[in-house]
Order: structure tokens, then sequence, then C-alpha cells
């Protein structure tokens, strides 16, 4: 495999003899494309380091062989669930993870890993952590330190500089490689089979040939930086103030004015060549309805739609049913679906006028990979229909809402006529701009709308949107019911979530699936009223539908022996899965009168007794009957505001303290599970740390062993989290 890469490189020395590349292995395992799009980043600026990146999904396992590798090899990986590897990487980890491995399996490996988490969930960056640990438990030597990125406050804070260090990192390892002797960081044992010793002799003579390697290697010394960065509350803090400015000032903030200054003063990463031709054919296209469906995407009616809090409640929350009889959905309380949902026609309107494309909605996209495109394994987007109309290209496609990231700034530069707006772009997308980019960019979740409106002068081409915005996706919902007790049917529920408007976006907006859910059902909650859902939409014309599909691979469920104790936490719509658990338990009682059940705890918070306890009256019926014996809610304004005793807890967690003698002992006596559904960016840590206190009084162990109790707990899956945010 060296040898061919060896020879390739001489071929391509003929080519152009100034240029001789030297190449690496690039791994990365991606659930939603973000790990993809940073390997093919990396793949992409190889070239200007001289290098040529071998990239592949971790899934792909015909096409690299780890075992015989003798390039350096990076690895991007993503995390997902409950710091679960991405599908694609699954295969792989359980194939490291084989216990028969020998020690020194991957002696021969070089390796660096850009691991990409969340901190706002659990087990922040597992998959990478977990590749890494079992690389260096076989034998396998880090030519680079870890990176760990987090989504939560913006990947691209530990992705940019860890990118920029890898490349010296990359070169000085084949270096290093290609003359064993010299090394410094590569430990000096069984580091080459024979098979290897043979590809380094080559390599020897290969770096003879070609000079450049070795000079560059010693010209660019890889600094080795600890990447994870620690989470400050600022940092975690997304959500942007309410409007306080003048309208007018928010706007120059976004597009400030600024004295021109040269691209190369603002250090604007590169451009990547675009990749895609876009043209509009004025054929009758067949419009297309719907979104793009997979497998297991089923069109379902909304059958009934209920408002759960009153009108003078902060936030707006909706439980919708869903009528899944006669189709193939076989859920279970704890199960996720999927939604796919349109963007927002209006926003979809006002993209085409201001692209000048209002006229050709209805014609035929095409695309076409360019012919001298450089960007490797360029693929036309999978999720773009053949002979679909710009209309539904915008409607169904795209995440048009989504936060435009530096690189797509960059490209929009090229499209900017003013030089203040390409000023201020360039300014946004380069290093010194950082700042203003997290704030009104990021932080402020503007969308290319947005700043198509700060930039009068910028004018895209429809490849760059094509290009730069991601897939629309799917959005998550966890099940509120059992279809035990509703059968054909499955309820969700949701708030209504709004953006106010910010510093950096002056317009304040609904997100793109609740704001859509919500103006779906509007007709049916105000045929039946706010608080008494209606059976159907009886009478007043067909039924809404929508697309749905069950997410596979579910873990949060009730334990399988009903005897053993279920703790519940789920303030605000975070409930919605222990309804769906909580209804199950009735039904069981129910049939199984003499059955064994163990104690069920929930705690839920909201704000106010009278505004948003969401299912009161059904949880109320549970906790009459004891399907839930323990009921604990907390409500944090009436608590506040001095309308609830003083001594009332204010949040879950509170309420947890108060039971921290019976919730502790039930779970690590008696064998109970725990459940935390909700938000995961304040609720679920606060929780968390609660939960630690709590162990470490009650059981009288120190502050880390009751870390180790709790992940412990974690491992054998009796405490599981269903959270966002
Ligand atoms: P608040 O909005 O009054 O602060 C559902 O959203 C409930 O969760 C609300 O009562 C909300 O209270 C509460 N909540 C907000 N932050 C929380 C946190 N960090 N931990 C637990 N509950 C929280």
């Amino acid at each position: 495999c060296y040898l061919h890469a060896f020879a390739s490189s001489i071929l391509r020395t003929y080519d152009m003899p100034c240029e001789v590349k030297a190449r690496f292995l690039l791994l990365y395992g991606s659930q939603r494309g973000q790990a993809q799009a940073i390997a093919e980043e990396l793949a992409e600026q190889a070239a200007e380091h001289g290098l040529v990146a071998d990239v592949f999904c971790l899934s792909k396992k015909e096409k690299y062989n780890l075992e015989k590798e003798t390039a350096p090899v990076v690895f991007v990986v993503s995390t997902t669930g409950d710091g679960d590897p991405p599908d694609t990487a699954t295969a792989f980890v359980r194939k490291i993870k084989k216990r028969t491995l020998p020690r020194d399996y991957f002696s021969h490996l070089h390796y660096a890993v850009l691991a990409l988490g969340d901190t706002n969930y659990a087990n922040f960056c597992n998959c990478g952590k977990t590749i890494d640990n079992r690389l260096q438990e076989l034998g396998a030597t880090h030519f680079y330190s870890t990176g760990y990125a987090d989504d939560g406050v913006g990947l691209e804070l530990v992705v940019e500089p860890w990118i920029e260090g890898v490349w010296g990192a990359i070169k000085k390892a084949i270096a290093e490689m290609a003359t064993p002797g010299q090394q410094d960081s590569v430990s000096t044992s069984t580091l080459y089979n024979t098979d290897h010793n043979t590809a380094s002799k080559e390599n020897t003579e290969a770096s003879g040939l070609d000079l450049s390697l070795g000079s560059l290697a010693l010209k660019d010394q890889a600094p080795a930086p600890t990447l994870e960065l620690p989470v400050s509350t600022s940092e975690v803090e997304t959500r942007a103030p309410e409007l306080e400015a003048e309208p007018a000032i928010l706007e120059a903030s976004l597009a400030r004015s600024l004295p021109p200054l040269s691209e190369s003063a603002l250090n604007v990463p590169a451009l990547p060549p675009p990749f895609l031709n876009v043209s509009l054919e004025d054929a009758s296209a067949q419009e297309l309805i719907g979104p793009v469906l997979q497998g297991h995407h089923q069109e379902v009616s909304i059958s009934r739609a209920v408002q759960l809090t009153r009108d003078d409640a902060v936030k707006t929350a909706i439980m919708i049913e869903l009528d899944i009889s006669g189709k193939d959905i076989p859920y279970q309380p704890g199960d996720s679906f999927d939604i796919l949902c349109p963007n927002n026609s209006a926003e979809v309107q006002e993209l085409l006028q201001r692209l000048n494309l209002e006229m050709q909605s209805h014609h035929c996209v095409q695309l076409e990979l360019r012919k001298d495109t450089t960007k490797k394994a360029a693929q036309l987007p999978p999720y773009v229909p053949v002979g679909c109309t710009l209309l539904y290209l915008l409607t169904w496609c795209l995440e048009i809402r989504s936060v435009p990231k530096k690189a797509f700034l960059r490209a929009l530069v090229d499209s900017t006529e003013a030089s203040l707006d390409k000023r201020r772009l360039q300014e946004l997308c380069s290093k010194q701009g950082s700042a203003d980019y997290n704030r009104f960019i990021r932080d402020a979740n503007v969308c290319l709308l947005d700043l198509l409106r700060a930039f009068p002068s910028c004018n895209p081409p429809l490849s760059l949107l094509v290009e730069h915005l991601p897939r629309l996706q799917p959005r998550p919902y966890s099940a509120a019911s059992s279809n035990q007790r509703h059968p054909g049917k499955v309820h969700f529920v949701f708030n209504i979530v709004e953006f106010p408007a910010c510093p950096g976006r002056l317009v304040a907006r609904r997100g793109v699936c609740t704001g859509w859910l919500a103006q779906l059902v509007s007709p049916i909650l105000q045929a039946y009223g706010s608080t008494q859902g209606p059976v159907a939409m009886l009478g007043t014309g067909p039924l809404p539908k929508i697309h749905m599909g069950l997410r596979p691979g579910n873990s949060f469920r009730l334990p399988s022996d009903s005897s053993l104790p279920v703790v519940m936490v789920g303030p605000g719509t975070g409930v919605a899965p222990f309804i769906g658990f909580l209804q199950q338990r009735e039904k069981e009682r129910e049939t199984n009168p003499d059955g064994c059940f163990g104690e069920t705890w929930l705690f839920f918070g909201c704000r106010h007794k009278d505004r948003d306890f969401l299912f009161r009256e059904e949880l109320e019926r549970f906790a009459g009957s004891g399907t839930l014996t323990h009921l604990r809610v907390c409500f944090s304004r009436d608590a506040a505001e001095g309308t609830e005793a003083p001594s009332s807890p204010r949040y879950v967690q509170h309420g947890l303290l108060l039971h921290a003698k019976e919730v502790t002992s039930a779970l690590l006596k008696d064998g109970g599970c725990l459940y935390v559904c909700g938000d995961a960016k304040n609720m679920a840590k606060d929780v968390n740390d609660t939960l630690i206190d709590m162990i470490t009084e009650e059981t009288r162990v120190d502050k880390l062993q009751a870390m180790k109790t709790l992940a412990s707990l974690r491992e054998e899956k009796r405490y599981l989290q269903d959270i966002w945010g």
C-alpha cells in the first residue's frame, strides 16, 4: 500500500515536476455531516501543504487497511446520542474493541484524532475518546494531540487551531516514519513488521528523492497544544438578549461600516473552489409535493391538537396526536421519531425575491459537478431530487435557517459589490473577526436571509447556496403516549420556539418546525378552544398530514422488570416520555392487578401552577391511582413570586434534594432506573450536579467516588437522558 503511494507520488512528480505530494489517510465518522465536512475541508486544504489525503468514511472498510497502513492517519469523529459512535463508525469501534486483538496490533500506526462533541450532552466526545484510548492500548502512537471540539460553544474554536497545527505534524510524522532512526515521539519497539520494514526502506529512499519532505518537516515543527477548552458560562449562553437597542443601531452592528482594509491584513481563510454548476431549466417540471422520504418515513394525519398551556403562559405548549393506525410504526414509550418539516414559505418567497429568482421558482434545478473541481470526494448533494423545482429545493432540501459557517461568509465576499459590505463580511470570517462572528452571527442565530438583508449588495449565485447550506434535517420528538393506552395513535408535545430579535438579527421569529406545526394546527385549536382538544377537524375539511419516521436504536425505556423503582425527572416538555411510561404502567397495572410494581417518582417543573402545568389532570390521576407513587412538582415562578410557600422547591433538582435519601436508596440500594428528559444546557447539567451532591452526602463518599457511581449507573443504562438544547 505504501509502495502504491510511493509509486503514485513519483507519477505525480512527472505530472507536476515541482510538487511531490506526500500521502496521509483521513478517516471520518459522521452522523449529521459535520465530521465529514471537516474531513473534506482538510482534504481540500492538504494540497496547499504539499500533501494529499485519501479520505474515506470509517464505514467503507474495503477502502482502507489500518493493519498495513504506513502513512499517518487522521480521524475526525463525532459523537451522538448518549456518547455513542455515529452509525458510520459503529462497526469500526466494535472491531477495534475486540478483546482478542494483541497489544501491539497497531504499533505501526501514527495517528491524530479530532473528536467532535457537545458539552450539553453526556459523555462529551466519547466516540473520539474511545477510538483514541483503544488505539493507544493497541500500541499506536499520537503524532499530534487530540482535539476536542464542542458544538455547544462552536466547533470552530477548537477545529480551526487544530487544523492549523496538524499540517506541520503530519509532515513531521511522514518524515519520521520515513527515517525511523531520527524519530523522537515514536515508540522504538516493534515499530515496523517485516512488510513495514520494506516500506520504510523504500520511504527513506523516497525522502532521499524528495528532499522537500524532510526539510518541510524540520521547518515546520508542529506544536501539540491541548485543545480541550474550558467551557465558560458566557460561552455556553447562546440565547441572545431580548431586543433592547434601537433597530438601526443593531443593524449597524452586523453590517457595521468599516474603513477598507486589505484581505491579507484580515487573514481571511482561503476560499475552496466551487464544485457545483447549478442551472435552472425552463422545462415544466413536475412539482414534487412533500419532503424527500427515506425508507422509514410515512405520511400520517394529525387527528387531534390541544394547547396545553393557558394563553398567558410565557411559552405555548401544544400536544399533537397522529393517527398511525394501519401503519407499520411499532413504537414504545420512550421512543422518539422524526418529523419532516418544510422551510417557512414566506422566507422562501423572500429568498427567491432577494436572489432575483422569483420568476424561475418553477424551473427545474440542474446540478452538475464541475469538471475542473479540485474538491476531493465532491458529489452531488444526494438529498436534492433530480428534476425538482427551485421552489422545492428551497422549501424541502436546504436548511435556509442554518447559521452560515465562516467558509460561507468567505464565499459570499466574492458575490458582494459594495466595498464596505465586502470588508465587513471579510472581517466576520477572518480570525480577527472571531468575537464578532460569535456575537452577531452564531449567538444571534443569523441565517442567510438576515445576511442578505444586512448586506444589500451581496447577490450570491444559486450554486453557493447548494454548496454551503446543509441539508434540511428532520426534527426529533419524544413520543408522549403509550400505544396500549391509545391504540393506533402517537402523541407528541412541543413548545413553540420563539427567537426574539437581538443584536445581529432584527427580526423575531419562530422555530422552523414548531412554527410550522403551530400554523398547521391553528385551525384545530381555534375551532375547538385552547384547552379542550377536538377529536378531529370534524366537517372542516381534510385532516392536515405530515411525514414522520420512528428513530431507531433507543434505550430510553422502562426497565423490563417492573418491580424496580423508577425515578423520572422532566420539567416542561421534558415530561413527554414519562406520560408514555405512566400510561404503559397504568395499563400494566390494570391487566395485572396482582403484579409487583416498583415505586415511581416524577419530578416535574413548570413556571406557574395555573398556566403551564402540562398534563396536570392526567398526572394527578396517575398519582391518585398509585401508578405514580410520588409526584413532586416545582413551580419556579410561583416560588419566586411568593405565591408558593417560601420553602417550596423552585426547580426539579431542589425537589430531588428534598428527597435525597429516598431517591439515592431507590437507585443505589434497590437497583432503580433514573431518567432525565428536557433542556440539556442548564437543567440536565444542574440535575447531574445535584445527583453527585446527593450521592456524596447520602453514601458518605467523596465527590470523585460519587461521580464514578453515577458513571457506572450510566454504563449499566440505569441513568438515561433524553435531552436537547
Ligand atoms: P424558569 O423558566 O422559571 O427559570 C420548565 O421550563 C421549567 O424548568 C421552568 O419552570 C423553568 O424555570 C425551569 N428551569 C429553568 N432552568 C432550570 C434549571 N437550570 N434546572 C431546572 N429547571 C430549570
